[in-house]
């Protein structure tokens, strides 16, 4: 399959999302997790961008994205192929035509897998940072979609407030207070429409699992040892059901490796993408 013109990838009247497109060379793509924006990814973005060129993304409805005009009208709703097809139309309007080096964060892994699904040949490879394959329990999602409601009746800091300190390792909590509070005023920050429709598109997310033995390109998978949301045992049957996957544990960290270790994630992304870029 070749990549999709921009007409395939979103409707002409939605603006592509909000890019930070910095570096040059091959091109890494960075998709961010919930709920947050490109800036979880500012340590990534410094390293990689000396070697590569460094694409973030804000997800339709972060950051300075709007949420797509067909997504408002219905309810706010939006699926991981709508993300998926906003990383595709990102693409299209930066001209880029040759295969990528796709970097997703937890629900940008959901998105990634998405991505893997819909544009298998704009794929160089795939990195994993503390995601998942499978879809949520039935319980898990009838929360996500309680919370939703109350984001929207109440703002955001609903879920600033809930997830700020499940979001790190032990020790970051205790001796980073400070990265601890930015992170909960960048998830206050993002809109309640936005936070909403990402809550019921993972609510509604597809059990990737079955499609991990096609994705025949080289992959990295990383977690936080101490990570509460996306345990290392999850990832570690990510890693071996990929037919080609390195899989590394990044010690002292909890879900947000990029910010807890960017020294290590960066190690990691760099050597991985000097084998592979
Ligand atoms: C994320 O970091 O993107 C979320 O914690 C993922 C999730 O809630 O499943």
């Amino acid at each position: 399959m070749s990549p999709q013109p921009p007409q395939d990838t979103l409707t002409a009247t939605e603006p592509a999302p909000f890019t930070i497109d910095q570096g040059h060379g091959p091109v890494v793509v960075l998709v961010h997790g919930f709920p947050l924006e490109h800036r979880m990814w500012q340590h990534q973005i410094d390293a990689l961008s000396a070697s590569y060129r460094v694409i973030a993304i804000d997800l339709p409805g972060f950051g300075a994205s709007p949420l797509p005009a067909h997504a408002v009208d219905n309810d706010n709703t939006m699926d991981m192929d709508d993300y998926a097809r906003s990383i595709a139309a990102a693409l299209d309007s930066r001209k880029v035509s040759k295969r990528v080096h796709l970097v997703g964060f937890s629900m940008g892994g959901y998105i990634s897998f998405a991505f893997a699904r819909l544009f298998p040949d704009r794929l160089a490879s795939l990195t994993l940072v503390d995601t998942k394959a499978a879809p949520d329990t039935a319980d898990g999602a009838k929360g996500r979609l309680e919370t939703a409601r109350k984001v929207l009746a109440e703002g955001s800091d609903v879920v600033a407030e809930a997830m700020s300190c499940k979001l790190f390792a032990r020790i970051t909590c205790l001796e980073r207070p400070h990265l601890v509070e930015e992170t909960k005023q960048l998830m206050a920050s993002q809109s309640p429409q936005g936070v909403a429709a990402a809550l019921g598109a993972m609510a509604r997310r597809p059990d990737s699992t079955p499609d991990l033995a096609s994705i025949r390109i080289p992959t990295l998978v990383l977690v936080g040892l101490e990570d509460a949301i996306t345990p290392p045992f999850e990832m570690k049957k990510v890693a071996d059901a990929l037919p080609q996957s390195q899989y590394i544990k990044i010690a002292d960290a909890g879900h947000l490796t990029t910010l807890e270790q960017p020294g290590e994630v960066n190690q990691a992304l760099l050597s991985f993408l000097e084998e592979h870029a």
